[in-house]
């Protein structure tokens, strides 16, 4: 179901998966993982494709997205980056010259990230008596740029913009390197099994239009454009994206991923026909009581009409919600008679 709504056919019922499914609040991905931190677990190919499985056999859910991180093929050819837990991608040495593009050399999956194409395998496998999809992965050129300029996570992404605004020569070049590192990252991931993909752009709604067209698009259009010939819908994502929802459309995705601000119809009316959306529940809505969770659940599935929608949260499940509540959710979905909506 996941796959025929992303290419907008006829569904029994609308698919549903989480963001950030695996993992976080799960107890058996907490015994699973241990101590051992992200980037580690990513580097085991048995044990990221464990944690690919558990949400799907606790939840039911009609896809699963691959154990990683958007950081893992920039660390992997030694960028030198870390994942701090509870707090994100930190980079001691940042990006601010010419001198570092030799720091991003071009990825060669089988080579760099052999650990990432292992677990896709095995992962897909896994997945196969379920009939449930893999999706693989990428952080967007704009989404990575944001942490190895600013070293960190950054509410005003200042260093970023500057850097984009003061040299576009070196922006342009930092950010076809990372397209590049994501496309050959994306392609290792179909071609070992993963029936879709997701580029994650999730910082890129801190540009305008006018500078998301100018100084990031081309870059996203370049990784989605290079994965044309494999014939796997791309879903194009970021948060607080409302003013971008067109755009990203066009860099060339089949479904664009749209955050709780704006109600899918009317995010269908900007982005025009012939698209899919991914969304949109409020992560923090799975915080309130049920009745209140269902209502919005419902408010979602009918704003998206039943056809060409993927249910999602709107951005990651946040950590203190109880996954009773996600395995509560999907079934709502799967209840939910499509024609019931239209
Ligand atoms: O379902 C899943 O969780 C799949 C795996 C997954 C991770 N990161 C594992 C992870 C996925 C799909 C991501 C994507 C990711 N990583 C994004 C795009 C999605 C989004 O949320 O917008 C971004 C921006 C990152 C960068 C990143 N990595 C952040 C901001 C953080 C810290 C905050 C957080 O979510 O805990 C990470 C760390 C991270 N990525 C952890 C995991 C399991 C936690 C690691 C830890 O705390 O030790």
């Amino acid at each position: 179901m996941f796959l025929r709504a992303c290419r907008l056919e006829p569904v029994e019922n609308v698919p549903v998966w989480f963001m950030r499914q695996a993992g976080r609040s799960l107890p058996e991905y907490r015994r699973a993982r241990g101590n051992v931190s992200i980037l580690e677990v990513v580097r085991r190919p048995e044990l990221a494709a464990e944690l690919t499985l558990q949400p799907v056999r606790r939840y039911g859910v009609d896809a699963a997205i691959l154990f990683s991180d958007i950081v893992v093929p920039v660390a992997a050819i030694g960028f030198g980056v870390d994942v701090q837990h509870g707090l994100g991608p930190v980079v001691a040495n940042p990006f601010a010259s010419e001198a570092d593009l030799e720091r991003l050399r071009p990825l060669q999956p089988e080579v760099d990230t052999p650990y990432v194409i292992e677990a896709v395998k095995i992962a897909v496998e896994g997945l196969s008596p379920f009939g449930v999809p893999l999706i693989g992965f990428a952080g967007a050129p704009f989404t990575l740029a944001s942490y190895l300029v600013e070293g960190g996570p950054s509410r005003s992404y200042a260093r970023t913009k500057a850097l984009m605004r003061s040299d576009t020569g070196l922006w342009t070049a930092l950010l076809d390197r990372l397209a590049d590192i994501a496309l050959a990252s994306l392609r290792s991931q179909v071609i070992a099994g993963a029936a879709a993909v997701q580029l994650f752009d999730s910082w890129v709604g801190a540009l305008s239009r006018a500078d998301y067209e100018r100084y990031v698009m081309p870059a996203s259009r370049r990784v989605l454009e290079g994965l044309k010939d494999l014939g796997v819908p791309r879903i194009h994502f970021g948060v607080d994206t409302g003013e971008l929802l067109a755009l990203m459309a066009k860099a060339g995705a089949e479904v664009v991923g749209v955050d709780w601000r704006v109600p899918l119809d009317e995010a269908r009316a900007r982005i025009g026909a012939g698209f899919a959306v991914q969304g949109n529940l409020d992560p923090a809505a799975c915080l309130a009581p049920w009745d209140v969770v269902a209502n919005e659940a419902r408010e979602v599935l009918r704003r998206g009409s039943g056809i060409g929608h993927v249910f999602n949260l709107g951005h990651g499940v946040l950590p203190e919600t109880d996954p009773d509540t996600l395995a509560r959710l999907t079934d709502l979905v799967h209840a939910t008679s499509p024609d019931s909506l239209r």
